[in-house]
């Protein structure tokens, strides 16, 4: 499975974040893909996660000469360890949708207060109603997790908005993008599907419902030629007010 065959995320990222010269901060990195894409062309790049085990990780796959800018560390966005005024950029993919609901305003204020002033938020979420990445995600949460993921991304766009309303930041520019995701063939997608979600039992008959789901969703025609479904993003490139 190849996420982003035709490598569009590096120069996406290089265009919203203009990473020369600046300090950057990014938060819930996961496995780290947006800092080892981005931490080259910038000044010093700090990736930040709760979870321990992708921190760990992600320092283990540092190479030598980016150990000298880039930088993997356990931090809480409700609670960043660092000093005010101090990062040019503050980065967010696909995590601010992911943190409780009551904690998403706080998350937006640690990030201002560690902005320099007029300094760069950009929080990159799915978009709303989903595209067909979140769609395949949504047949498991819908169907056997019993989550609705729209309601937790539509609050994130309503956290953003609130800040906005405060004067923590106003808009620069709204914008969407798309990554392609190819598997081999359908079996490959399911059990990529099913392998996010190992909490479930996954017997025959969810199988089959899922395998039936997907195959709508990816529209596809032969199960044993290659699928590529597309991941759309919503990106909201924010500025810090004082
Ligand atoms: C869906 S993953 C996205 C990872 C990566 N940014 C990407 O786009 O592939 C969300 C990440 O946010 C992290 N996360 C969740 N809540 C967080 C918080 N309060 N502070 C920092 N990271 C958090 C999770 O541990 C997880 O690694």
């Amino acid at each position: 499975m190849i996420i982003d065959s035709k490598n569009i995320e590096e120069a996406k990222l290089i265009e919203l974040a203009n990473p020369k010269n600046k300090e950057i901060l990014e938060i819930g990195c996961g496995s780290g893909r947006q800092a080892f894409l981005l931490a080259p062309f910038c000044t010093k790049y700090v990736a930040t996660d709760t979870n321990n085990d992708v921190i760990k990780s992600n320092k283990s796959k540092i190479t030598k000469k980016l150990s000298k800018k880039l930088e993997f560390s356990v931090a809480n966005g409700e609670k960043l360890p660092y000093s005010s005024n101090s990062f040019d950029t503050v980065l967010m993919t696909l995590c601010l949708h992911e943190i409780p609901i009551q904690k998403q305003g706080i998350v937006l204020q640690e990030i201002h207060r560690v902005l320099k002033n007029k300094g760069q938020l950009l929080i990159i979420d799915p978009t709303e109603p989903p595209d067909q990445v979140q769609s395949a995600f949504n047949v498991v949460y819908d169907n056997f997790q019993f989550f609705d993921h729209s309601t937790v991304v539509k609050h994130s766009m309503w956290a953003i908005k609130k800040a906005i309303s405060n004067n923590l930041f106003k808009i620069n520019k709204l914008s969407t993008y798309k990554l392609d995701w190819k598997f081999d063939n359908l079996k490959e997608f399911v059990d990529f599907i099913i392998d996010c979600s190992k909490d479930i039992n996954w017997d025959k008959n969810k199988r089959q419902f899922l395998e039936k789901e997907l195959i709508k969703i990816a529209k596809i025609k032969n199960i044993n030629n290659s699928v590529i479904i597309y991941d759309g993003l919503t990106v909201n490139n924010l500025i810090k007010i004082k």
